[in-house]
């Protein structure tokens, strides 16, 4: 039978989580209550499916962004593809079901042919399954936002604001009329603060501002979506065997990294080692599976097999049999190899126990990234809601004449995370702003040591969605 996401095998324990959780959770998540319960595949095929739409469009922009920034420019690269994916459905209920912009959103999604109702209801129900998961007391907390802001007299049209309150349970509010003059600059404030508060709100105050005066003074609406995500790993990393170890930078030098250790023991976790590669090389990718508290989230971390080596003048280096290649883009390669394991809740040919105790290293972190997804969107061919023309079905006037000429301006992602000890704090906020326009075999212990660059995601267990997905460059500073 496939493990999932799973705790250490023990009847007992499971029997007693059994009893605890079984009633609370509907998709009961790892190997034990899944096997005890005799459930297979309880994430409906319509989510499990937009589960995995989600992280495929997500690691098709994570590859663009990270062509836009120089790899290691950052302390990391990290995103939420589900939150940009719900603002994205948002700004598709609103374009002419006939027109260009609603054709290549629906692609994104993978969903052509798929009946617009049909969609919003697999949003509803992935949003539901992720948020069942939320159990603040058992430490995992989680929460998710929608919300859509109108310039002041302009109204929603009857559907669309349906729509939005109906499946993405969006909060309406109203910007603030835009006909300020230098001496009504207050208006403006007020505009700005009412989303960027909610923001700060929807994210415990780990984002406190997504738009600025320049974007808010040109739009006509602002459609956003904010996550927050709180979770207490199962087994914590004992606090005093953090220690100053060398990390490996994308550019070649070390730092002296605030390093976690603990020691795993053998089947206490789950690991896969993928295959991918760079150009012709083979590589492959070693990838560890942590439990939050509550068996439904895990952290994944992961990295390409091989030491790493600096040449003088140029960027790390993968040592393989083949030869070194570019450690950035073996990186890439890898962390495409941990999407592709995911759906349906990590694929059970990839992922299973541990065969041997793992003495795990794992960098403390704390890192915000924020972007701009325009190009990265446009790369991946949605070009139409930029150009306008077709969004014809959100706003219309006093007198019930749809808002022509409406194109999409900008789309905002800003993502905060941190791991530590005690567990990972995320928080993630999208925003769409929109104008008139225009395996190891032997038992010796192994060590599993992530000194240099790496792959960090937070992932659903029933579904397989990587909630958030990040290439950590730089992590917290020894002392720091
Ligand atoms: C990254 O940019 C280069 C040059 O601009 C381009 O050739 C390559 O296809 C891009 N890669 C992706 C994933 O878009
Ligand atoms: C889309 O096209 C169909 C048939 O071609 C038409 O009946 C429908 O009214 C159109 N919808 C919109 C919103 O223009
Ligand atoms: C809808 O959003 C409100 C906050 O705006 C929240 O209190 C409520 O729990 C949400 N409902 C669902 C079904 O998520």
């Amino acid at each position: 039978m496939a493990p999932r996401c799973s705790r250490p095998a023990s009847p007992l324990v499971g029997l007693l989580l059994l009893q605890l959780l079984a009633p609370t959770i509907p998709y009961a998540a790892c190997r034990e209550l899944r096997t005890l319960l005799q459930l297979e595949a309880v994430v409906p095929p319509a989510e499990a499916e937009l589960a995995a739409a989600v992280n495929i469009f997500g690691d098709e922009i994570f590859a663009q962004l990270s062509n836009e920034t120089k790899p290691g420019g950052d302390p990391g690269l990290i995103i939420s593809p589900y939150s940009i994916a719900q603002a994205l459905a948002m700004l598709l209920n609103g374009a002419d079901p006939n027109g260009t912009s609603y054709q290549q959103l629906e692609a994104l999604f993978g969903a052509n042919q798929v009946p617009l109702a049909d969609l919003n209801q697999e949003f509803q129900a992935l949003t539901a399954a992720l948020l069942s998961s939320s159990q603040p007391d058992s430490g995992i907390r989680i929460d998710n936002a929608n919300s859509a802001w109108l310039k002041e007299g302009l109204r929603w049209q009857q559907q669309y604001s349906d729509s939005l309150e109906q499946y993405y349970n969006a909060t309406l509010g109203t910007l603030t009329t835009a006909q300020a003059s230098s001496s009504h600059w207050w208006l403006f404030m007020q505009w700005q603060l009412a989303v960027n508060s909610w923001v700060a709100e929807a994210t415990n105050n780990k984002i406190t501002q997504i738009v600025t005066d320049d974007i808010v003074a040109d739009a006509i609406l602002i459609l956003a979506n904010a996550i927050y995500f709180k979770g207490s790993w199962v087994k914590s990393f004992p606090e005093e065997l953090t220690k100053a170890t060398p990390f490996h930078l994308l550019d070649g030098s070390t730092m002296q990294a605030a390093m976690m250790y603990q020691p795993l023991e053998e089947r206490a976790v789950q690991v896969a080692t993928l295959p991918a590669a760079v150009g012709n090389v083979a590589i492959k990718c070693q990838a560890i599976q942590l439990l939050f508290a509550g068996f439904e989230y895990a952290g994944v971390a992961a990295q390409p097999v091989g030491a790493v080596r600096k040449v003088a003048g140029a960027q790390l280096e993968l040592e393989t049999a083949e030869g070194p290649v570019d450690y950035a883009e073996a990186l890439a390669a890898c962390r495409s190899a941990v999407v592709d394991s995911l759906p349906g809740g990590f694929d059970s040919k990839a992922w299973d126990y541990s065969t041997s105790p793992i003495n795990l290293y794992l960098p403390r972190f704390e890192i915000e990234f924020f972007a701009s997804l325009n190009t990265a969107l446009q790369a991946l061919g949605v070009t139409q809601p930029f150009e306008g023309g077709d969004l014809t079905q959100m706003a219309e006037d006093a007198e019930g004449n749809p808002v022509q000429g409406l194109a999409v301006t900008e789309v905002l992602h800003k993502v905060y995370e941190k791991v530590d000890e005690k567990g990972a704090e995320a928080a993630a906020v999208t925003a769409i702003a929109v104008t008139t326009s225009a395996p190891v075999q032997t038992n010796p212990p192994v060590d599993l040591r992530f000194d240099r660059p790496f792959l960090f995601s937070i992932v659903h267990c029933p579904s397989g969605l990587a909630l958030f997905n990040g290439q950590i460059y730089k992590p917290e500073e020894w002392g720091a």
